[in-house]
Protein backbone atom coordinates (compact mmCIF):
# COMPACT_ATOMS: atom_id res chain seq x y z
CA UNK A 1 0.00 0.00 0.00
CA UNK A 2 1.18 3.86 -0.66
CA UNK A 3 1.87 5.41 2.11
CA UNK A 4 0.58 8.86 0.25
CA UNK A 5 -3.05 7.10 -0.35
CA UNK A 6 -5.58 7.77 1.86
CA UNK A 7 -6.48 4.79 3.87
CA UNK A 8 -10.60 4.25 4.15
CA UNK A 9 -10.25 2.18 6.84
CA UNK A 10 -8.24 4.52 8.97
CA UNK A 11 -11.01 7.43 8.29
CA UNK A 12 -13.68 4.72 9.49
CA UNK A 13 -11.27 3.99 12.33
CA UNK A 14 -10.55 7.41 13.30
CA UNK A 15 -14.51 8.45 12.80
CA UNK A 16 -15.59 5.44 15.09
CA UNK A 17 -15.42 6.96 18.81
CA UNK A 18 -17.35 10.26 17.57
CA UNK A 19 -19.89 7.86 16.41
CA UNK A 20 -19.95 6.45 19.54
CA UNK A 21 -19.55 9.18 21.74
CA UNK A 22 -22.88 10.68 19.30
CA UNK A 23 -24.44 6.94 20.45
CA UNK A 24 -23.97 7.69 23.88
CA UNK A 25 -25.42 11.48 23.51
CA UNK A 26 -28.06 10.26 21.73
CA UNK A 27 -29.47 7.89 24.45
CA UNK A 28 -28.98 9.79 27.61
CA UNK A 29 -30.53 12.84 25.73
CA UNK A 30 -33.27 10.13 25.58
CA UNK A 31 -33.42 9.10 28.71
CA UNK A 32 -33.41 12.03 29.89
CA UNK A 33 -36.26 12.82 27.89
CA UNK A 34 -38.36 9.83 29.52
CA UNK A 35 -37.26 10.03 33.27
CA UNK A 36 -38.75 13.96 32.74
CA UNK A 37 -42.01 12.45 31.45
CA UNK A 38 -42.52 9.48 33.21
CA UNK A 39 -41.60 10.98 36.79
CA UNK A 40 -44.31 13.34 37.21
CA UNK A 41 -46.55 10.20 35.21
CA UNK A 42 -45.75 8.33 37.93
CA UNK A 43 -46.58 9.85 40.36
CA UNK A 44 -49.41 11.22 39.24
CA UNK A 45 -50.72 7.24 39.11
CA UNK A 46 -49.28 6.69 42.65
CA UNK A 47 -51.46 9.70 43.98
CA UNK A 48 -48.70 11.25 45.26
CA UNK A 49 -49.06 14.84 44.35
CA UNK A 50 -52.77 14.59 45.54
CA UNK A 51 -55.05 17.83 45.33
CA UNK A 52 -55.43 19.50 48.28
CA UNK A 53 -58.78 20.75 49.34
CA UNK A 54 -58.71 24.10 51.57
CA UNK A 55 -60.79 26.61 52.73
CA UNK A 56 -60.24 30.06 51.03
CA UNK A 57 -61.64 33.56 52.46
CA UNK A 58 -63.40 35.33 49.47
CA UNK A 59 -64.72 38.34 51.88
CA UNK A 60 -66.76 39.88 54.79
CA UNK A 61 -69.71 39.32 55.68
CA UNK A 62 -71.00 42.04 55.02
CA UNK A 63 -69.62 42.80 51.78
CA UNK A 64 -72.38 40.47 50.67
CA UNK A 65 -76.03 41.78 50.38
CA UNK A 66 -79.19 39.47 50.91
CA UNK A 67 -80.39 38.40 47.80
CA UNK A 68 -77.13 39.30 45.67
CA UNK A 69 -74.94 36.47 43.49
CA UNK A 70 -71.79 38.01 43.46
CA UNK A 71 -68.25 36.59 41.60
CA UNK A 72 -65.60 35.92 44.01
CA UNK A 73 -61.74 35.30 43.14
CA UNK A 74 -59.55 32.72 45.24
CA UNK A 75 -56.62 30.38 44.29
CA UNK A 76 -56.59 27.07 43.08
CA UNK A 77 -56.87 24.09 45.77
CA UNK A 78 -53.61 22.98 44.71
CA UNK A 79 -51.73 25.21 42.37
CA UNK A 80 -48.26 24.25 41.10
CA UNK A 81 -45.18 26.39 41.81
CA UNK A 82 -45.54 27.47 37.98
CA UNK A 83 -49.16 28.15 37.58
CA UNK A 84 -48.97 31.67 37.64
CA UNK A 85 -52.57 33.55 37.27
CA UNK A 86 -53.63 30.35 35.86
CA UNK A 87 -53.90 29.16 39.75
CA UNK A 88 -56.85 32.03 40.18
CA UNK A 89 -60.15 30.54 40.09
CA UNK A 90 -63.27 32.10 40.95
CA UNK A 91 -67.11 31.07 41.93
CA UNK A 92 -70.34 32.86 41.96
CA UNK A 93 -71.14 33.38 46.09
CA UNK A 94 -75.00 33.83 46.63
CA UNK A 95 -76.34 35.14 49.88
CA UNK A 96 -79.93 33.80 50.27
CA UNK A 97 -80.42 34.88 53.72
CA UNK A 98 -78.67 36.70 57.05
CA UNK A 99 -76.95 33.86 57.49
CA UNK A 100 -76.90 31.71 54.25
CA UNK A 101 -74.72 31.37 51.59
CA UNK A 102 -74.38 29.31 48.38
CA UNK A 103 -71.22 28.81 46.27
CA UNK A 104 -71.71 27.90 42.52
CA UNK A 105 -68.43 26.93 40.56
CA UNK A 106 -68.05 29.55 37.77
CA UNK A 107 -66.74 26.55 35.68
CA UNK A 108 -69.16 25.13 32.99
CA UNK A 109 -70.18 21.26 33.54
CA UNK A 110 -69.94 20.63 29.69
CA UNK A 111 -66.58 22.01 28.88
CA UNK A 112 -65.53 23.88 31.83
CA UNK A 113 -66.03 27.59 30.50
CA UNK A 114 -66.84 30.09 32.65
CA UNK A 115 -70.71 30.72 33.47
CA UNK A 116 -71.84 34.58 33.85
CA UNK A 117 -74.77 34.94 36.27
CA UNK A 118 -77.41 37.24 34.40
CA UNK A 119 -79.24 38.61 37.23
CA UNK A 120 -82.24 39.84 34.91
CA UNK A 121 -82.95 36.33 33.86
CA UNK A 122 -81.81 34.85 36.77
CA UNK A 123 -79.48 32.44 34.99
CA UNK A 124 -76.55 31.22 34.42
CA UNK A 125 -75.33 31.26 30.64
CA UNK A 126 -72.42 29.81 29.52
CA UNK A 127 -70.92 31.60 26.35
CA UNK A 128 -69.29 28.87 24.75
CA UNK A 129 -72.02 26.27 23.72
CA UNK A 130 -75.33 27.95 25.40
CA UNK A 131 -75.64 26.37 28.07
CA UNK A 132 -78.10 27.46 30.41
CA UNK A 133 -78.27 26.91 34.13
CA UNK A 134 -80.78 28.02 36.70
CA UNK A 135 -80.18 30.39 39.59
CA UNK A 136 -80.08 26.93 41.65
CA UNK A 137 -77.39 25.74 39.54
CA UNK A 138 -79.93 23.07 37.68
CA UNK A 139 -79.35 22.35 34.01
CA UNK A 140 -81.93 24.79 31.96
CA UNK A 141 -81.08 23.69 28.30
CA UNK A 142 -78.33 23.28 26.42
CA UNK A 143 -74.92 20.82 26.44
CA UNK A 144 -73.96 20.72 30.22
CA UNK A 145 -74.99 17.34 31.78
CA UNK A 146 -74.93 17.97 35.59
CA UNK A 147 -75.81 21.38 37.19
CA UNK A 148 -73.09 23.42 38.31
CA UNK A 149 -70.54 22.43 41.10
CA UNK A 150 -71.83 23.46 44.63
CA UNK A 151 -68.83 24.44 47.02
CA UNK A 152 -69.26 23.89 50.57
CA UNK A 153 -69.55 27.75 52.67
CA UNK A 154 -68.87 28.73 56.12
CA UNK A 155 -68.61 31.99 57.89
CA UNK A 156 -65.25 32.40 60.43
CA UNK A 157 -64.32 35.12 62.44
CA UNK A 158 -66.84 37.23 59.90
CA UNK A 159 -65.11 35.99 56.76
CA UNK A 160 -67.20 34.41 53.78
CA UNK A 161 -65.36 30.95 53.42
CA UNK A 162 -65.14 28.52 50.51
CA UNK A 163 -64.11 24.62 50.54
CA UNK A 164 -62.37 24.50 47.58
CA UNK A 165 -61.50 21.36 45.51
CA UNK A 166 -60.74 20.08 42.21
CA UNK A 167 -63.48 19.97 39.97
CA UNK A 168 -64.89 17.13 37.76
CA UNK A 169 -65.06 18.83 34.22
CA UNK A 170 -67.42 16.43 31.72
S1 LIG B 1 -68.67 24.71 28.00
FE1 LIG B 1 -70.56 25.47 28.69
S2 LIG B 1 -71.98 24.78 27.24
FE2 LIG B 1 -70.09 24.01 26.56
Amino acid sequence: MNPDEPCPDCAAAEDLPRRRFLERLSIAAGAIGALLVAVPSIGFLLGLRRPTKVWRAVGNVGDFRVGSTTKVAFQDPSPLPWAGVTANTAAWLRRSSETEFIAFSVDCTHLGCPVRWLPGANLFMCPCHGGVFYADGTVASGPPPRPLTRYPVRVMNGQVEIFTSPLPIT
